[in-house]
Formats: C-alpha cells, structure tokens, sequence
C-alpha cells in the first residue's frame, strides 16, 4: 500500500516518494456524487503532493450529451471548492489534462469512439497507453461497461490497464460470482481493483501494523489471552436521500458484507508470509472461508423507530420518504461469530450496525481475560475490569488501552485508565481513503482491494441470513439498537462495552 511509507512532513503526510508512470485515468460515471466529492479532490490532492507527474491526463465518461471538455472543467472546479480546497489548490486544477467523453446508449458505437478519444489524448499527452479505467456507474450497470470496455478492446494495452470497481460488488453470492465470471472473461485478476473504501483508511492498514509490528499485542492475540472481540460501525445518519438504494439494501449487504467482514478478517487472520498483497489478501480469504456458519439465532435484526438525533425529533424508517411503509429492511444488525481455527476457537466476535445509533463511530474492542484470582480481595478491592483495547477507525482514528492503576493513598482503590494515542494529535491532517486507494491503483498495489475469492468468501457467510426467516426488532432512533442485540450478548454473559471517545474532541 502506497501510503505505508509516507512521509511526515511539517504536519502533513506527503507521499513524495511515490512517482505514478504517465496514464490516462478513465472516470466512467465521471459526473456522478462520488467523483464530484471523493476522485476529484483526491486526484487533486495527489497531484499537489507531487506524485502524478506531468504526464498525466484525466477523461470523464458519462450519458450527458449537453456536456463538454468545457462544462466538466468548470463542473470540476466547482467540486474542488465543494470539498473545501483551498482557492491556490483550485487555481491549480490543470484544466488542459481534464476531458469529457459523451456516452449516450452505452452501445458498441459509444465504446469505439471512446477509446477513438483514448488514442487522440494520449497521442497530445505522449502518453504510453497505461490506462486505469473507475466504473464509478450505478451497480447495474457494471457488466454492461466491462463488456463494452472489452468490446472495444480496452480491456488490454501495450501498456497497463487496469479496472476499478465500486461496491456494491453484487447483491448476494450468485450475482458477486456472475460479475466476477464477467470481469474475468474480459480481465485478468490482477488487473481489477474492487474497492472498499474502510481498507483505505489510516487506522484500517495501522491495524495491520499494530499487529505484525509489535509483537507484545501479536503475542496475546488468540484465545489463550483473548475473552471476546467487538466490531462496532455506527451511523448516525439516517438514509438520507437514499431510500431507493437503501431500502433494497439494508444494513446486512451496505455494511456487514463489506466492511464489517474486512474488520473481521484484518483483526483475525494469521500473519502473512510477505506485505504484499497476495500474501495479505490470501490470509484475509482463509479467514473469512473459517467462520463457522451463521445460525439466525446468533443475529439480531433492528429497525429504526421514531427518537431523537443531535437533539431533534427524527422519523422512523418507515416513515422516511420513498420507504415502503411496509418496509422489513433492516437498518441494524448485531450477530455473532465463530471463528473456526486454532488461533480464535471459543472467542465471540460480536458485531453491531447499524443506522440512527447515538454517534458516528467505528471502533474494535478486543477484550482480555480476566486475572485468573482476585488477587485484591484481602484490600476490599476486587480487580473487575479486564484490559481492552480499543481501536477507533473514525472519527479519532487512534487506540486506547485500559490498565488499572492503583489510585494513590488510601483506602486501597483501583481506576482504570487508558493508555492511548490519537493519529490526529500525533500526525495532524491524514489522507482521505479515496487519495490512498487512488495512489495504489496507479502504482499498481493490489493490497487494500478485494480479491474475487474474498468477495464470495464473504457472501457465502453472510448470504444465507439474506433469506433466513427474519424478525425485525424496532429501536429509538438515538439508541444503541433494539434490547434483543444486548439480549444476545447476555446469552453468554456478556455485554455491550461503552465506546470510548478521544479525551479531547475538539483535535
Ligand atoms: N457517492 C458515494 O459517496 C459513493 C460511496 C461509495 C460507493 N459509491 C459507488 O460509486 C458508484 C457511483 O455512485 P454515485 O453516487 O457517484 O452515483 P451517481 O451520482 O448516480 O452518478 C452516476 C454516474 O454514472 C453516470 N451514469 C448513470 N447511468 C449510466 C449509464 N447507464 N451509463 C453510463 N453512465 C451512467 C451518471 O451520469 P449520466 O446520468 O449523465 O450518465 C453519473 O456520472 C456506485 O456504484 C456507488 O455504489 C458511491
């Protein structure tokens, strides 16, 4: 991963070591909500660190015929200032290297002339047929550009060319391996680039070097010394605007599929034997395939009831616009998991999602045993708190670990303290997911992306429970979901922790 050796550099991460070889870089759904707010400024980003070089140009491809070379310029700046960026990084925005492309039927006709405009800008840009190629596009609409990129012969170059794919990667198992079968038919595997954006956060890859780099956690890190894991990724958002995706959706496939099941692997898996990105991915593929079966009595459906966010009333799912007022789509989850190797036989990995809880938090809390006698029981005190470790993903990306210390004086008490770091306070500003993930397509560093094999691995666990038999419990919005996900926990004695927050948010 690109990112893992950057510099730090008065504050900022730079990444000033990474030289990206000339390419032309293909947006397809260049005009969408994911390319205004996350590829343009991170492209933007890249090229004020330094790293694109000069030979570079950028093509954006979508059905708006109205629109030009001209309108996407404008339209871009506009996306830079949208996202915040300075006006010198505005100013900066290389207007000569941005073009649009039309596709009005998404036919054969549309694909020949596109790569007819491929040939003509790399020809201005002396540009050596390297070729990166986003489908930043509805879902539906993947297979439909993969053939047509591959119709038109773009699917191989005299240089690199490599694809990009957005999630959601399928519905359920059999659309995931239809559109792997369809990827494949056209691209080689290490051409394609599935995206999941957690894997390009910071504190995603730091779990890893957490991890392998310090072997005082790597040495405690199994059953022996490990009482249960937590996976917590809150949102405390409702769906917005995206009642039509969302209420097809559901929490199972927008977020346990994916993310959750990349937190379960990264936190799981075995050591790999190298960092590179066959090695890691092939841990990450073993894991997933070692969970044990999910039995739908081990998950807890939620949906969100009218309650209260940031201090106002909000709508129940149902009532939200565009829900079906009948609606069974689940905007929480809670299960558990059973990992099925030497290292995490017996030790729960409880995970919770959901929509409407109290904050916006990822966070993994990893809980030791117990001390095996109460050593202190002779002092009134009875030590009650194990060490957990808790590892925030966002919003402060750091750890904390609790120890308990021996308040002074007396009487004989004990408080439980965290030892912690915060990346924000250490590091200052890091990189935006997309910057890192971007750099790594263009270097070619397959690591943060999914393979094919991980993508299935993970829609045959989770599948399943997509047409299992369901009850949906109800929850106030503004609550940690319904009673049943803490009634789950309890089954084995077993809580919910409290999450933690940085000592100081205002960082
Ligand atoms: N937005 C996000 O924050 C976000 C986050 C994670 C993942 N994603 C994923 O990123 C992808 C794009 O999302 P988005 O939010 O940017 O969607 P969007 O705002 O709806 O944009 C879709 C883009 O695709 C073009 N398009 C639509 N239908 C097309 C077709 N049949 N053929 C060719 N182009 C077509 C649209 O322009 P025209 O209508 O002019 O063709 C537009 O440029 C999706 O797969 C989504 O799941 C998005």
């Amino acid at each position: 991963m690109a990112t893992a050796a950057a510099e730090v550099d008065a504050g900022a991460t730079t990444m000033s070591r990474y030289r990206v070889e000339p390419h032309l870089f293909v947006i397809l759904g260049g005009t969408g909500d994911l390319t205004r707010r996350k590829l343009l400024p991170a492209m933007r980003r890249l090229a004020s660190l330094d790293v694109l070089g000069d030979r570079r140009a950028l093509l954006a491809v979508a059905r708006d015929t109205e629109f030009d070379d001209d309108g996407f310029r404008g339209w871009a700046k506009g996306a830079l200032e949208a996202a915040g960026m300075s006006e010198d990084e505005v100013r900066r925005l290389d207007e000569a290297r941005l073009y649009y492309q039309p596709m009005p039927t998404g036919e054969a006709d549309d694909y020949e002339a596109l790569a007819n405009r491929i040939q003509e800008i790399e020809g201005a840009h002396d540009l050596p047929q390297n070729r990166a190629f986003y489908l930043a596009l509805p879902p539906r609409t993947f297979s439909s550009a993969i053939e047509g990129l591959a119709s038109a012969g773009l699917n191989e170059s005299a240089g690199w060319t490599r694809l990009v794919v957005e999630k959601p990667f399928g519905r359920d198992l059999e659309s995931a391996r239809e559109l792997n079968r369809e990827i494949h038919r056209h691209f080689t595997e290490d051409q394609v680039y599935r995206i999941d954006h957690y894997l390009g956060k910071e504190t995603v890859q730091n779990l890893l070097v957490f991890r392998f780099a310090n072997p005082i956690f790597e040495s405690l890190w199994n059953r022996d010394r490990i009482e249960s894991v937590q996976i917590t990724v809150a949102e405390d958002i409702g769906i917005e605007s995206r009642a039509g995706y969302y209420d097809q959706s559901g929490a199972l496939r927008d977020m346990v599929q994916n993310h959750v099941a990349q937190l379960v692997a990264l936190v799981g898996m075995e050591v790999p034997a190298t960092f590179r990105a066959d090695a890691v991915r092939y841990e990450k593929i073993k894991l997933l395939g070692a969970v044990a079966p999910i039995s739908i009595e081990d998950v807890v459906f939620g949906q969100y009831a009218r309650g209260t966010a940031g201090g106002e009333a909000v709508p129940g799912y149902l009532e939200e616009d565009g829900v079906d007022p009948e609606s069974n789509t689940e905007t929480f989850v809670a299960l558990e998991l059973a990992l099925d190797t030497w290292r995490w036989q017996g030790v729960p990995f409880y995970v919770r999602t959901g929509k409407r809880l109290p904050r916006r938090l990822t966070q993994i809390a990893v809980t030791f045993q117990a001390p095996p006698v109460c050593l202190f029981e002779s002092m009134g005190v009875c030590q009650t708190n194990p060490n957990v470790l808790y590892l925030t993903l966002q919003p402060d990306e750091g750890f904390a670990l609790n120890v308990d210390v021996k308040v002074p004086g007396e009487p004989f008490e004990l408080s439980t303290l965290p030892l912690d770091f915060f990346y924000k306070q250490v590091f200052g500003a890091i990189p935006d997911a997309y910057q890192t993930l971007l750099l790594d397509v263009l270097t070619g560093d397959q690591t943060l992306f999914v393979h094919a094999d991980e993508a299935e691995a993970s829609w045959e666990l989770f599948g399943p429970l997509l047409e299992a038999e369901r009850r949906v419990h109800l929850y106030r919005a503004g609550a940690w979901g319904p009673d049943a996900a803490d009634e789950l926990l309890a089954k084995r004695g077993h809580a919910w922790l409290e999450p933690v927050e940085h000592p100081d948010r205002s960082i």
